[in-house]
């Protein structure tokens, strides 16, 4: 059971209350090659008609026995496709919580009636979107809930699960009933909030050592004993903490919120994390100095946050972001990159299928995880963390679902004082604002 993993069931569902079902349009398939027909200038100015083409084609991603299991809503890890049609031919039968929390945010806008997810979600049918969403998070709820009756002693939280049976189990590497169709979205909203209640009474018993420290990593004695059984055990595998000021400050602000923890624990909790968020400044190649947070190699992970919580709400946020941004722009200019730094899987090897390493390309299900610069390999692999996480962004994330949310519960303030005071702490001076946001130059892949 990882926790940088778990961070998923922030969003509430709540707000989904207020859905409003978008209009049903006409569709017409855009070419697959769709990149061609947009030049840079044309998007600088109208941005909209590439992404309608880029989340028509990243949308073929969602489809039963690809990205998910439409029999319990569970989001599966990814496909393998042929090396020559492109159809898929192997699937990762895993997922976890990464996964399900780009499904789930992708879900809350098709339901609260977004056009762009219901592009993605049923391009053939717009009004078909909040439904079909719907009725997967039911399902999924339901494989929740039997998931938690069967493993309770991971207390609503998910490890690492086998994906493709009815019922899902956890990992052993890491230690159908049709369900009737709700008259509306409260009822399904209300018994996601029930479940996520529930994550609220487990969440420190399980995770929480004291002084501050949450662990990274939890062996647990029993996966079929209650969390609160008297032979039920939690330790942390190792020494490593949650304590980074990236995606696991999500979990910190569950703790911090939901956690039932006292005054001074809820402050060492964002003690210990202290050391970890450090500025540093960029300068490379005519550009910069620009002041950035210090990071490791501009995995989505880094900013995964600010997709589920208002991060950019805090002006200080939004400017380091903003800095980022510049550097990553930049950066692949002054080194000549034809795309950005990510953190991906590497091409994969064609006599085996398997991933050569750690480092798009259009097919019938939209990119692919990675292609070689010059074109010489390609990886024949679709993800959730690598596809939709882009199409998430594209959505805005969920904040302003969250934001919502935390106004109406009281705890918006406590999350901007807590977040103002860490970051000006750290970033007082920030340099390379005025520099501009670079274009790619080099644009010839081919
Ligand atoms: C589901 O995908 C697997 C490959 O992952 C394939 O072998 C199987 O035939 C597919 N099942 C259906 C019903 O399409
Ligand atoms: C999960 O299981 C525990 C232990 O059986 C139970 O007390 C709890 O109510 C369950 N949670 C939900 C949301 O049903
Ligand atoms: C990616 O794979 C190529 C071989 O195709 C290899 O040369 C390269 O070192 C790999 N990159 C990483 C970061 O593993």
């Amino acid at each position: 059971m990882r926790l940088h993993e778990k961070f998923g069931h922030v969003l509430t569902l709540a707000t989904l209350v207020n859905a409003i079902p978008s209009k049903s349009g006409h569709t017409s398939e855009p070419s697959c090659r769709f990149a061609h027909h947009h030049s840079q200038k044309q998007n600088l100015q109208y941005s909209t008609s590439f992404i309608n083409d880029m989340l028509y084609w990243e949308g073929k991603f969602h489809q039963n026995n690809i990205s998910y299991n439409s029999n319990n809503g569970i989001s599966y890890d990814g496909s393998n496709i042929d090396w020559v049609t492109g159809e898929a031919t192997e699937k990762h039968t895993f997922s976890a919580a990464s996964k399900e929390s780009l499904q789930i945010m992708l879900y809350a806008h098709a339901i609260a009636g977004s056009p762009e997810a219901a592009r993605f979600l049923s391009p053939e049918n717009l009004a078909k979107a909040p439904t079909t969403a719907a009725s997967t998070m039911q399902r999924k709820l339901q494989t929740y809930l039997k998931f938690n009756e069967t493993y309770p002693g991971f207390g609503g939280f998910l490890p690492w699960v086998t994906a493709d049976i009815q019922d899902i189990t956890p990992r052993s590497d890491w230690a159908n009933a049709r369900l009737r169709t709700h008259k509306n979205y409260r009822e399904l909203a209300q018994r996601w909030q029930v479940w996520m209640d529930y994550t609220k009474t487990t969440a420190a018993k399980i995770f929480y050592k004291g002084d501050g420290r949450v662990c990274a990593v939890v062996e647990m004695k029993d996966q079929s004993l209650p969390v609160s059984h008297s032979d039920q055990t939690y330790v942390c595998e190792s020494k490593d903490l949650l304590d980074d000021p990236f995606e696991g400050e999500i979990f910190t602000f569950w703790l911090q919120f939901f956690g039932g923890l006292s005054k001074a624990d809820k402050e060492t909790l964002w003690e210990v994390k202290k050391p970890q968020s450090v500025s540093v400044d960029y300068e490379m190649g005519g550009f910069g100095p620009i002041t950035i947070q210090k990071g490791f190699w501009f995995s989505s992970h880094k900013t995964w946050k600010v997709m589920q919580m208002p991060y950019y709400d805090i002006d200080i946020v939004r400017r380091v972001f903003e800095n980022a941004e510049r550097v990553r722009t930049c950066n692949s200019v002054a080194t000549k990159l034809p795309g950005m730094f990510p953190s991906i899987n590497n091409i994969t090897d064609p006599s085996t299928g398997d991933v050569t390493g750690y480092i798009s390309n259009a097919d019938i299900y939209g990119s692919t995880e990675a292609t070689r610069v010059d074109g010489t390999g390609v990886s024949v692999l679709l993800t959730w963390d690598s596809k939709i996480t882009t199409v998430v962004a594209t959505l805005g994330g969920v904040n302003g679902f969250v934001r919502q949310k935390m106004k109406a519960d009281n705890l918006y303030d406590e999350f901007v004082d807590i977040i103002d005071a860490e970051y000006s702490r750290v970033f007082k001076h920030l340099k390379g604002e005025n520099v501009n946001f670079c274009l790619p130059q080099e644009t010839d892949c081919s």
